[in-house]
């Protein structure tokens, strides 16, 4: 198929501007800056584009948030790509930086922003490196800077490092982050649309969002929409990691054909041969899904997994064979999400910090039956109850293993309980926790009332 995103895998060198302008580069800017700015976020509502990023948020929509006064505005470009199992916007701003760039300038024109900041996640230094060359290349052509291609709009272009912290990918996060402040996620409201950067409105985008919108500017929205459904509209690079023979970035269009059989055939396949027992659709922060037929052939869009309580989010797909204990693979990422919580509410801090000790339980061989339920107690009193949705993120692998991989669960349980001080003094259930706390209020004589 056509690529509209990994086109560096069709044209080589498109990551040199002469090269990428030979191919239709920039001639989506050209074309944004001789409309009207509202005009170009209804093009971009019309097209369909949703956000990459995790959330699938309407882009159009999104950028229409942003007031339409005189006021300061920004554009901030989420390159943060820390989830596991997620390397697409790697290969986007390494091989095809220009078309996140344009993407961005175009953003960046309808909304009326006058800067762009470009957040890369702190392991990329190497690819913000060279990004600081693309920028200063596209200046040369007059697409940044003052009175762009003679249009009377000015719009400036930094890239600004994190320090290797996932949690930074969360938008109010990156904006706390660029602000020089500890990355803490915010309370919305209020929402970035309003008061974002420096309590300015700010739009916050995924760079492969980003590299979709000079294709719908450049060549319309019909065209635009010949890729994908109508509810999902383009196409999606799958990151495919895990128990498959070639590795890599995929991109096809939602929908249709494209199913995890299909991702996973052009993947190369299962190298052992063995059957795939789980599929990771987005990484460590979605469900771990059991791979019956039905959920290798449902086509994939935005919405499709919804029966299975998942999404695409960023769709970092990762399958794992029958040889892999999903206790093990549960365990693997509550210690990420323990590691990566900021810490400031209570529910996704010490709900972590638990789940994370109840693994370990499962890691020596000590895990009971009481174990199991104590981790569904503390999961299911996270859900909902946090900032942001890195707190649901850790409920998902914990939550979904023990529904669907329950076998896996009762394998790991030790022959002879031994008690760990510390996790088993601790009741199993909400209901035991009142109970206990009921009992302790009569016997310490309910001094308070
Ligand atoms: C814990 C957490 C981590 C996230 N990490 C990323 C990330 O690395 N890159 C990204 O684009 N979005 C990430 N997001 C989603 C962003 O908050 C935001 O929704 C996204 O950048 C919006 O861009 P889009 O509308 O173009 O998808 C993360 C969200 C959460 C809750
Ligand atoms: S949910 Fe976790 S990561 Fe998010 S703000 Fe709360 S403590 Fe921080």
């Amino acid at each position: 198929m056509t690529h509209i995103i990994l086109r560096d895998l069709e044209i080589p060198n498109i990551k040199d501007l002469k090269v990428y302008m030979e191919h239709g580069g920039y001639e989506g800017l050209k074309k944004a800056l001789k409309m009207a700015p509202a005009d170009v976020i209804q093009m971009v509502k019309d097209s369909g584009l949703r956000g990459r990023g995790g959330a699938g948020f309407p882009t159009g929509v999104k950028w229409s948030f942003i007031p339409k006064d005189p006021g300061v505005k920004y554009i901030a470009v989420n390159a943060d790509e820390s989830e596991p199992g997620t390397f697409k916007d790697r290969q986007i701003l390494e091989n095809n930086p220009h078309q996140t760039l344009e993407g961005a300038l175009i953003a960046a024109y309808a909304v009326q922003a006058t800067a762009i900041y470009v957040y890369f996640r702190g392991e990329f230094w190497d690819v913000a490196h060279a990004f600081d060359q693309v920028i200063e290349d596209a200046r040369k052509k007059g697409f940044i800077g003052t009175n762009i291609l003679k249009s009377k709009w000015d719009c400036e272009v930094y890239t600004h490092l994190g320090a290797g912290a996932y949690i930074c990918g969360e938008e109010t996060a990156l904006l706390e982050s660029l602000e020089g402040k500890r990355g803490n996620p915010r309370i919305r409201p209020p929402f970035p649309a309003l008061v974002g950067l420096y309590n300015k409105p700010t739009v916050i985008n995924n760079v492969e969002t980003l590299a979709n919108v000079p294709f719908i500017l450049y060549k319309g929205v019909e065209e635009y929409r010949k890729f994908g459904t109508s509810d999902s509209a383009g196409t999606k690079v799958f990151s495919v990691s895990g128990h498959v023979a070639n590795p890599g970035n995929y991109e096809f269009p939602f929908g249709g054909e494209t199913t995890f059989r299909h991702i996973i055939e052009a993947a190369g396949g299962v190298p052992s041969g063995l059957p795939v027992k789980a599929i990771l659709p987005a990484g460590a922060s979605g469900a771990i899904l059991p791979a019956t037929d039905e959920l290798l052939d449902t086509p994939i869009t935005y919405d499709s997994l919804k029966p299975w309580n998942s999404a695409v989010g960023s769709a970092s797909v990762i399958i794992l064979d029958e040889s892999v204990d999903m206790v093990w693979a549960a365990s693997k990422m509550i210690h990420f999400f323990a590691h990566e919580s900021c810490g400031q509410c209570t529910p996704c801090r010490e709900g972590t910090y638990w789940l994370s000790r109840l693994y370990e339980r499962a890691e020596d061989g000590l895990l009971d039956e009481k174990d199991i339920i104590r981790m569904d107690s503390v999961a299911s009193q996270m859900k909902g109850k946090c900032i942001c949705a890195l707190g649901d993120f850790a409920v998902n692998p914990v939550v979904a293993t023990i529904k669907h991989f329950r076998a896996d669960y009762d394998l790991a349980l030790s022959p002879i309980p031994s008690p760990q001080p510390g996790i088993t003094d601790l009741p199993a259930s909400q209901d035991d926790l009142l109970e206990h706390l009921t009992i302790h209020r009569h016997e310490s004589g309910n001094h308070h009332g």
